[in-house]
């Protein structure tokens, strides 16, 4: 048996080839390091949990003991599960009446239908109970609602981990707060191995990592998280194989925004090393693949969609591995050349479509599959992060953005308020789920923001400008009041593609369209701090483009800011600008956007030149050096996206 299991392992193609395997299982530990290591991986097997008794809650019962003797004002449920399990760890202590009972008399919160569930199956109606989707948003304005919280006793049930958020929220408004923790698995006795585990995931060591419940990953990140290696635990997980063993387990991997590369055809440990081995497979040897991986992904589309995507030549073009045919997206591809656009635009406001989620994902899938492009960009604007700012963004036919308060002075940069882009623009995650819902699974999703400098431009000048006078007069004369604004843009920046990346974006992009408007110096200066410090932010979380127009004097120095990927406009030529870059970044662009006004012929002859001079080199993804204009003809765009595709075929 071990010998055949050994050359089985040998024979396979598709194995770990020795690479270091971790896993948190606990109660199949031994079995899953033999599986394992039938596949050809080195195991790291650590256990993430163990089964806690429930009636060794001390907070559960004291609690119980508050409760029944009136000392809470109210009570929020956040999980059905939670729910369930401190009432059977009460209820070993007190009768159900008196707690039933007590909890009649005070406010009782319940988020989503699975606590509600909860509570009436014990005979309490919920006082108040949250709709879904819902965050711990919803639970404060609810609380509002009924009065003051100021000096009333709440208390939160919680599963696992903390709600920082809902409980800072309670405390800002002086509440007194008593968390319940009620979670059945906690933490294993030895947490050294756990500990071990991480470090070595951390330090990127770890060539494929599976999780095979959802409570694990909750105890895992903890862990990291009270070592202080949270990032670095997430980083290191974003340069492996990630395997999952169900949507459950996948959902609480994704709300700790970690990617998952596959989520195997059956929910079944066998599966999940096996069909882990096979993708650890395919990233070795990606030549080799290559030529399968449409075929492939087509194949593999039902069992999992994540592993489609990480092989999606627009993902595979990302990271410079070679593709079966060149990617092409356009930026601006949705947009007001396109008659569907123009249809549901002549309905709502451009913002109003920004806002909608059920809106903005129409117009951004519709732009995917009337193109038949490799990429799906989520609709909205890079201005968006202005709007929690306060200062007046609106959108003129004809005049583009206008910031009706422009930040000129430390007096007005002072004036504005604190923003936390992720919840302000919650509705730009929403749309990214609604398109990653309805074509997730075959089609990448771009995120984007832009860049600090582009807009610092609109916030100075109070919107679009030729010379860049306001802005750089401020940098030159004010760097304190420069350099303060930019961190702030920089840190709401990261948050807001953070944000998106959780929401499901595949792959994210920086527009710096303006900063060819400076010289080397003053880009190095003034701007590549803050550029870094955001694609450092996102760094090993998704993919990052970077682009700017008129940069051609900028190039290297846009490279040393970071990204994955450099945009270049028409203006340079695609060979030389990438030996520039060494080879070391993909490159996207670079037609002029006014060849799709001519006629097809010549759009192909256009579009063969820019492929001629990438070589085949695998990280070149096809796109215009800037965005699509209204006046473009539909069918110019979408000949040229076919021209691509076909003549770049590998
Ligand atoms: O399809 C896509 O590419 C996704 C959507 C998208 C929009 N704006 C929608 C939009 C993207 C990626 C952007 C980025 C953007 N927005 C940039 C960077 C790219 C670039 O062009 O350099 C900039 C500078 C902006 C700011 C902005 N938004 C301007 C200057 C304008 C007005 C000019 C114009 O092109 O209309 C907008 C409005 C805007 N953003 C529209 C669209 C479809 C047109 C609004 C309308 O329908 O009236």
């Amino acid at each position: 048996m071990e010998s055949q299991a050994k050359d089985e392992t040998r024979a396979a193609p598709d194995g770990f080839a020795g690479i270091l395997v971790v896993a948190f299982e606990g109660r199949m530990a031994a079995e899953t390091a033999a599986l394992i290591e039938r596949f050809g991986g080195r195991p790291l097997v650590a256990p993430a949990m163990r089964e806690a008794p429930l009636e060794d809650n001390a907070a559960a019962l004291e609690f119980a003991a508050r409760l029944i003797d009136g000392r809470f004002d109210a009570v929020i449920f956040l999980t059905g599960v939670g729910a369930r399990a401190l009432f059977r760890a009460v209820e070993s202590r007190y009768p159900r009446d008196a707690i039933a009972g007590a909890l009649a008399k005070v406010l009782t919160v319940a988020r989503g239908p699975k606590p509600v569930a909860a509570l009436r199956e014990f005979g309490v109606e919920p006082t108040i109970a949250i709709d879904e989707p819902n965050t711990w948003r919803e639970i404060l304005v609810a609380l509002d609602q009924r009065g003051a919280l100021a000096g009333k006793h709440i208390a939160v049930q919680e599963y696992g981990v903390t709600n920082r958020d809902l409980m800072a929220g309670l405390e800002a408004r002086n509440a007194e707060v008593m968390a319940v923790p009620v979670y059945r698995w906690t933490l294993p006795a030895d947490r050294g191995p756990l500990r071990e585990a991480i470090a070595t995931i951390a330090a990127g060591r770890a060539g494929a990592v599976v999780f095979t419940s959802s409570n694990q990953v909750t105890n895992v990140i903890r862990t990291a998280e009270a070592d202080g290696m949270g990032d670095q635990f997430r980083r290191g997980l974003g340069t492996t194989i990630v395997g999952s063993i169900g949507p459950v387990c996948s959902e609480q991997l994704r709300a700790h925004q970690i990617h998952i590369d596959l989520e195997p055809s059956h929910p079944k440990l066998g599966h999940l090393i096996k069909e882990t081995a096979a993708a650890s497979a395919r990233r070795r040897a990606p030549e080799q693949n290559a030529p399968a991986t449409v075929a492939a992904a087509a194949e593999a589309r039902t069992a999992s969609g994540d592993q489609v995507i990480r092989d999606h030549p627009f993902m595979r073009g990302c990271r410079r591995e070679p593709v079966p045919y060149t990617p092409i997206w356009l930026m601006r591809q949705a947009g007001r050349y396109m008659p569907e656009y123009r249809r549901v635009r002549d309905r709502h406001p451009f913002l109003e479509l920004c806002r909608r989620p059920e809106l903005a994902a129409e117009v951004t899938v519709t732009a995917v599959e009337r193109l038949g492009v490799d990429a799906a960009i989520i609709f909205a604007d890079i201005l968006l992060p202005l709007i929690p700012l306060g200062v007046g963004l609106r959108y003129e036919a004809g005049d583009g953005p206008i910031i009706e308060r422009p930040i000129r002075t430390i007096a007005d940069l002072e004036k504005l308020p604190p923003v936390n882009a992720a919840d302000a623009l919650s509705f730009v995650g929403d749309a990214i789920r609604l398109v990653d819902r309805a074509i997730g699974d075959r089609t990448p999703i771009i995120g984007f923001a832009g860049a600090p400098f582009t807009l610092a431009s609109y916030l100075i000048e109070g919107g679009s400008s030729r010379q860049y006078q306001a802005t750089k007069t401020l940098a030159y004369n004010e760097p304190a009041t420069w350099h303060r604004l930019m961190t702030m843009l920089a840190q709401v920046t990261a948050d807001y593609l953070k944000m998106q990346i959780a929401a499901g974006a595949d792959v994210v992009q920086l527009f710096d369209s303006w900063v060819g408007s400076l010289g080397p110096d003053d880009y190095r200066r003034l701007v590549l701090p803050h550029t870094q410090s955001v694609i450092a932010a996102v760094r090993g979380l998704a993919p990052v483009i970077h682009f700017g127009t008129i940069t051609g004097n900028l190039l290297e120095l846009m490279r040393e800011a970071g990204g994955d990927v450099i945009g270049l406009d028409w203006r340079v030529d695609l060979g030389e600008a990438w030996q520039r870059l060494r080879y070391e970044v993909g490159v996207q662009g670079n037609l002029d956007p006014i060849a799709l006004f001519a006629d097809r012929a010549e759009i192909r002859r256009r579009a063969q030149a820019i492929l001629d001079k990438a070589q085949g080199r695998p990280g070149h993804i096809f796109n215009l050096g800037h965005g699509i204009l209204p006046e473009t003809p539909v069918d110019h765009v979408i000949a040229l996206v076919d021209a691509v595709h076909e003549m770049s075929r590998r």
